[in-house]
């Protein structure tokens, strides 16, 4: 019976002894620099600063274009320019009526090219196989204006078509084939 409470008599003045020493720990923990004292970058990826590199970024093009505005107009020029190439049709031409744009998001699944396409790609698919032009380089102003007169427009939810399916696919000429 002694032992019992010489056990819980020690127990008793322990315990407190245990939690006093885990509480300063805790504060000595929260005090402590997470960077080290020394030099808090030494072990810090963030010592070397990415950005200093790219204080002079290297341009993807010689000019620039900043002004939206101005963007979108000549993209909405390209969008309705019939003299894109051979076929003297426009985007607008299919894209206003028998072929709407749709809402799925770029890169998607494009079934006139049996292929998984990015909107710049997809641009280009139609510069060479419906407008029968050439590609724009993916870096040119002509490329960052289709795209984003593109995205300006109203977009449908539904199914992929074929031009070739079209009743109507383009006027006159037919810009699916010499067929
Ligand atoms: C002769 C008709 C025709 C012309 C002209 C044409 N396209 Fe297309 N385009 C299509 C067809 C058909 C599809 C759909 C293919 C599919 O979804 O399988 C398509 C798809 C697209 C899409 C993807 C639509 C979607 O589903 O989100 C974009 C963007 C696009 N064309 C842009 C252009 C641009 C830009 C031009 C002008 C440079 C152009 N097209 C000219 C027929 C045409």
């Amino acid at each position: 019976m002694m032992n019992w409470k010489k056990i819980i008599l020690i127990a008793l003045l322990v315990l407190p002894l245990i939690m006093l020493g885990g509480f300063y720990e805790n504060i000595e923990a929260k005090n402590k620099n997470p960077c080290g004292i020394k030099n808090p970058c030494s072990a810090n990826p963030c010592a070397k600063n990415p950005c200093a590199k790219m204080e002079k970024p290297k341009p993807i093009r010689k000019s620039a274009i900043t002004d939206s505005a101005k963007l979108m107009e000549i993209g909405e020029k390209l969008w309705n320019n019939d003299k894109l190439g051979k076929s003297g049709v426009s985007c607008a031409t299919c894209h206003s009526g028998d072929v709407p744009l749709k809402k799925e998001p770029f890169p998607k699944y494009i079934k006139m090219a049996d292929d998984i396409l990015t909107l710049d790609q997809m641009i280009n698919f139609c510069m060479l196989n419906p407008i029968q032009g050439k590609p724009l380089a993916w870096n040119s102003h002509e490329m960052t204006a289709l795209a984003a007169y593109v995205q300006s427009l109203p977009k449908v939810e539904g199914e992929a078509m074929h031009p070739c399916g079209m009743k109507h696919p383009c006027g006159m000429k037919n810009p699916c084939g010499k067929e």
